[in-house]
């Protein structure tokens, strides 16, 4: 996690939203990063990320006052929030981050929140007590039971879909499998479903093609178009077969990575 000094981003961004963050040089690769905090009078925004290759390791790397190359944003469509009524959250790893502002926003607009939050195992859990405090109803599950309920997060969800009155809108953010399951429990009960799609980016402006996803039949372009959209409507197979495509050259670019670090003596 990271405050940035970014006070132009600070003061446009909206709970949904999300940065291309280009690291080190004009050179390095530009990856996409949910705005999971703002703080206006200070012009930050928070970061908070998993290091899962090159880039996210590289960036967790950065001590405070480095600097980072640049940062373009705030990237995508806000949130659309209102009064909705009873709005279910439902966050997997890393997700939890990029839901928390816009659970927020739905608490402060008048909605009853009922949040979920799943991770595989307890020291992967976060932002627990943040949800506390703005949440209803919180709800805690672990893939290895080390932490909360022994279950995934669909079995919690589809429980909350079966009360009387339904919920009337779910949010789910965190991997994209996660995110297919939770649609296909919350389509069963007709309970409309917000997800938030994390497609390899590039650009972020729509020219690239790289985000092109499949939504309702139509390509549409996750940085732009998004990078929320009906969950009923994605085709996260296609998604998911897309976002694969380059794992041989990540696991390629991240052993670089680790030998250079072990030359010049970073690895501790
Ligand atoms: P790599 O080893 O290069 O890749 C690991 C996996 O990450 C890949 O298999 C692929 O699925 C994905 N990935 C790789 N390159 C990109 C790319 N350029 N764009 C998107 N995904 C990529 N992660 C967080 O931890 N926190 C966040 O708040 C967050 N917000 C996101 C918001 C959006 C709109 C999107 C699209 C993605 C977000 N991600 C977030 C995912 C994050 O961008 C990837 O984890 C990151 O790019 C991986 O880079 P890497 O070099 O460390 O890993
Ligand atoms: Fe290039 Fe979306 S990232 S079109
Ligand atoms: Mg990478």
């Amino acid at each position: 996690m990271a405050d940035i000094e970014a006070p132009l981003v600070a003061a446009a961004a909206k709970p949904g939203q999300f940065v291309i963050v280009c690291l080190s040089t004009a050179y390095s690769e530009r990856i996409p990063l949910t705005i999971a905090g703002v703080d206006a009078k200070k012009g930050t925004i928070r970061l908070v990320w998993q290091a899962v290759g090159k880039s996210t390791a590289e960036l967790a790397e950065l001590r405070v006052g480095d600097k980072v190359e640049n940062i373009l944003g705030p990237l995508g469509k806000p949130t659309h929030i209102e009064k909705f009524g009873t709005v279910v959250c439902v966050g997997g790893g890393i997700g939890n981050a990029p839901l928390l502002p816009i659970a927020t926003a739905m608490k402060k607009a008048g909605n009853k929140v009922i949040s979920i939050l799943g991770a595989r195992m307890k020291e992967l859990l976060i932002l627990e007590e943040e949800f506390k405090t703005i949440s209803d109803e919180l709800i805690v599950v672990t893939d290895d039971g080390s932490y909360g309920k022994k279950a995934l997060v669909t079995e919690p969800l589809e429980e909350i879909c079966k009360r009387t009155p339904k919920p009337n809108l779910t949010v789910a953010i965190g991997p994209a499998i996660m995110m297919k399951f939770c649609s296909e429990v919350t389509k069963k009960f007709d309970v409309p479903t917000v997800v938030s799609l994390n497609t390899i980016m590039i650009d972020g402006t729509g020219m690239c093609g790289g985000c092109r996803v499949e939504v309702g039949g139509q390509t549409k372009f996750v940085c732009v178009d998004g990078p929320e959209f009906d969950g009923h409507k994605v085709n996260f197979d296609l998604m998911m077969k897309r976002m694969n495509a380059y794992k041989k050259q990540e696991a390629q670019a991240l052993e670089e990575y680790k030998k250079h670090k072990c030359k010049i003596g970073l690895d501790g």
